[in-house]
């Protein structure tokens, strides 16, 4: 079994080629490291003690792309590949329609064209109206606030279009909640360039020293605490959420959504806490405005992955904690030396 990884040297995608390699399966990873950095690969076969082969390509690009389907017989490709810094996104919309759509009707043309039958597709949380419901099943109302959100949802209607005209395509679109953590090695893990958009990169470096404190966007939320919740999700299990969905789209026509998500919500206050028991460090933030686009609580209904794929979440928030320290802490520089 040959799986094909777009952003496969990304965070969620080297997170998922360790644990394929680990389950045995052949791997080729296709990146061109716009957001990533080549030194992964040489974490990934550290941790794994496996080779695979690996191509320095733009996945929106045919000619560059199509490389890989002529030099190898793929039988499941997971998209990873694609920008994904929310507010970047709302600054250079065009960049992003044109990267992230272009990577997905490229990908869905080679697949035609080499008879490639299944791929799994990393969606988001972000294509919900988070507005109306809390506990968000596939079938809640979609809508976005902000195009990177777009970007996704608009991936999956190419997606379902693609399958209604190929009924032997098989397509799973996975939407992840809030991943976050690292492997247990420390050896790979989240690595934004600049100052970090999401919560935990932004708390693992104001404990490693890199920013002064942590400032919480809001506390008048109609929530427990009064802080954004979200459900956060082990890297891990989300690799693993992927593993079982190979096996789905092996034995399913169609394109289907499908949640990863634990199901629980936590507030930015219960991360932190969370965080400083894990680490034994002191986070100190303060209060600030409302970031636009946020809203105040939302989590996954994670049924439809447990029916279907036979997948559920098993990390707590303390090891999601207790990983991204580690990774922090090894890696205080990132991948640089
Ligand atoms: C979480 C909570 C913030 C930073 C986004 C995308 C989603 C996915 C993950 C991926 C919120 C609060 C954050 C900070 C804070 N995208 N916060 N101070 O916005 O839920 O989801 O990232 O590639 O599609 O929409 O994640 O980690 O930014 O925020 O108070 O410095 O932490 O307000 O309540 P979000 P996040």
């Amino acid at each position: 079994m040959k799986l094909l990884l777009t952003g496969g040297a990304g965070y969620i995608g080297s997170h998922t080629a360790v644990e394929l390699l680990n389950k045995g399966y052949e791997i080729v990873i296709a990146d061109n490291y716009s957001n990533s950095d080549p030194k992964v690969l040489d974490r990934i076969r550290k941790i794994t003690n496996k080779d695979f082969a690996h191509y320095n390509c733009d996945v929106a690009n045919y000619s560059e792309f199509e490389r890989v389907f002529k030099e190898h017989k793929i039988d499941v490709v997971i998209h990873f590949a694609g920008y994904k810094a929310v507010g970047e996104s709302v600054k250079i919309p065009l960049e992003y329609y044109e990267n992230n759509l272009n990577a997905t009707i490229t990908l869905l043309k080679l697949m035609n064209k080499y008879g490639v039958e299944n791929c799994i597709f990393s969606s988001s949380a972000a294509v919900y109206d988070s507005t109306k419901n809390r506990r968000l099943t596939e079938d809640s109302p979609l809508s976005c606030t902000n195009t990177y959100g777009y970007t996704k949802l608009m991936s999956e209607q190419i997606f379902k279009d693609a399958a209604r005209a190929n009924p032997k395509l098989s397509i799973a679109l996975l939407r992840y909640f809030n991943p976050i953590g690292s492997h247990e090695s420390g050896l790979i893990g989240d690595n934004p360039n600049g100052i970090p958009n999401n919560l935990l990169p932004y708390i693992t470096r104001v404990a490693v020293g890199k920013l002064d404190k942590l400032y919480i966007f809001g506390n008048d939320y109609d929530t427990r605490d009064g802080t954004g919740v979200r459900d956060y999700i082990h890297v891990v299990d989300l690799a693993l959420g992927h593993i079982a969905a190979i096996d789905y789209c092996l034995n399913n026509k169609g394109a289907i959504a499908i949640n990863l998500g634990t199901g629980k919500g936590y507030s930015v206050l219960e991360v932190v806490h969370a965080f400083e028991k894990a680490s034994g460090v002191k986070i100190p933030y303060e209060f600030t405005g409302r970031r636009e686009g946020d809203t105040a609580e939302y989590y996954a209904s994670p049924e439809l992955a447990k029916k279907l794929l036979g997948w559920e979440a098993r990390l707590d928030l303390e090891q999601m904690c207790a990983s991204a320290w580690k990774w922090q802490k090894m890696n205080p520089n990132g991948y640089e030396e």
